[in-house]
């Protein structure tokens, strides 16, 4: 007589986010409503952000709420570290842009949780810290789900992979890469204060939170470093040449003083812009890397220049490949803003969960 064996079943996988922000809110709403047409998504267990994490249940939008409402403390604290309970199999979402949090990725996906991340600084900062992430991914069956990182969800990072895995080695890319910056000098028109535009951006979400992170052109090395490392080049932070935007006095202002001082941008963009015009070109922010080393700055394009193109929060990115020697392979598309940003952390979810 054989005996028949009962397997337990697999615990529910879980999800939890951290990152109450911008982006966190949007993917709440995201994912509530794709709840609500019947997608098959990871229970919401808790989210946190620096000051509190509250369990879920089955009303998110609420806790978000009240998460954000929770006082301030100085210094941020990590109220999800000492209780975070995640378990193998779980997801859990990095909408935060912090340094403390992305340090946490390796150790999760060594546990076999899988991570999905907004945050660059996962795989933008160090390479020590880079390597280790993918180490951690081959050693667990856990994912890394990054594709809000680099163009908000556009094809930029599964191409470049897709390519280097199909045997092309990756020559040259560049491309316009801050949705931000791309908004900024699509509307920049030489009359209005550059500093003002700023100021729009930001207020409509397309800034980093602290917009000098845009202008000094970190947030486009952050986005180099993560492109680069999944062609296969292992480039160093201090290997990018970054032209800034921001004069030093502006720089060494505390966050919440330099939106007050943005006026400082104006006159240098105001130089820029007269020179564009002198040469009949356009001004765009730029990042590129090949294998003789990288660069981010403001260039005067030719007005037919593959990366002269494009709208609003476009970004355009420019790979040539072994396949691509003659013409690029071009990808153009919006590439900030939370909502597309919380679509690419939740296609991230789902193709976990699916497979
Ligand atoms: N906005 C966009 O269009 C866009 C596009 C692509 C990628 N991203 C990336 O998405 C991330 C979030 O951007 P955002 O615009 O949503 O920023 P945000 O509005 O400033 O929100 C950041 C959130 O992170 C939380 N946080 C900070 N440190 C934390 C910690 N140690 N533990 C837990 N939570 C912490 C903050 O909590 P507190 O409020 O308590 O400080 C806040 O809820 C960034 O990495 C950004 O680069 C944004």
């Amino acid at each position: 007589m054989s005996a028949v064996l009962t397997l337990a079943p697999a615990p529910a996988r879980r999800l939890a986010l951290l990152g109450t922000g911008t982006v966190g809110t949007a993917f709440v709403q995201r994912y509530q409503s794709l709840l609500a047409r019947g997608v098959a998504l990871p229970q919401f267990s808790w989210l946190a952000n620096s000051r509190t994490a509250r369990v879920c249940g089955h009303a998110p939008e609420q806790e978000l709420q009240l998460a954000n409402l929770a006082a301030r403390t100085t210094p941020a604290l990590q109220p999800w570290a000492e209780a975070e309970g995640l378990q193998r199999g779980d997801v859990v979402v990095d909408a935060t842009a912090s340094d403390e949090v992305a340090n946490w990725h390796e150790q999760w996906l060594a546990r076999g949780v899988h991570v999905v991340t907004a945050n660059k600084l996962g795989q933008g900062a160090q390479l020590a810290r880079a390597q280790a992430i993918a180490d951690s991914r081959q050693g667990s069956d856990a994912q890394y789900g990054d594709s809000a990182t680099v163009g908000a969800g556009l094809p930029l990072l599964s191409s470049l992979r897709a390519l280097v895995a199909g045997g092309d080695r990756i020559h040259r890319v560049e491309g316009v890469l801050s949705g931000s910056l791309a908004w900024l000098f699509h509307h920049y028109d030489g009359q209005r204060a550059f500093s003002d535009w700023v100021r729009e951006a930001a207020g409509a979400g397309y800034t980093e939170p602290d917009p000098r992170v845009d202008l000094s052109g970190e947030d486009v090395r952050r986005k180099l470093l993560i492109l680069a490392r999944a062609s296969g080049i292992a480039l160093r932070a201090e290997q990018v040449r970054v032209a800034s935007l921001v004069p030093n006095a502006l720089a060494a202002l505390p966050a919440d003083a330099a939106l007050g001082a943005l006026s400082q941008l104006d006159a240098p963009l105001l130089e820029y812009w007269h020179q564009a015009q002198t040469k009949g070109g356009c001004l765009r922010f730029v990042g590129g890397f090949d294998h003789d080393g990288a660069s981010v700055g403001l260039r005067i394009l030719p007005l037919d220049h593959p990366l002269a193109g494009g709208a609003q929060t476009d970004n355009r990115v420019a790979i040539h490949s072994d396949r691509y020697q003659q013409q690029p392979l071009l990808i153009q598309g919006p590439g900030a803003g939370a909502g597309v940003t919380a679509a690419a952390l939740l296609d991230d979810v789902l193709a976990i969960v699916r497979r």
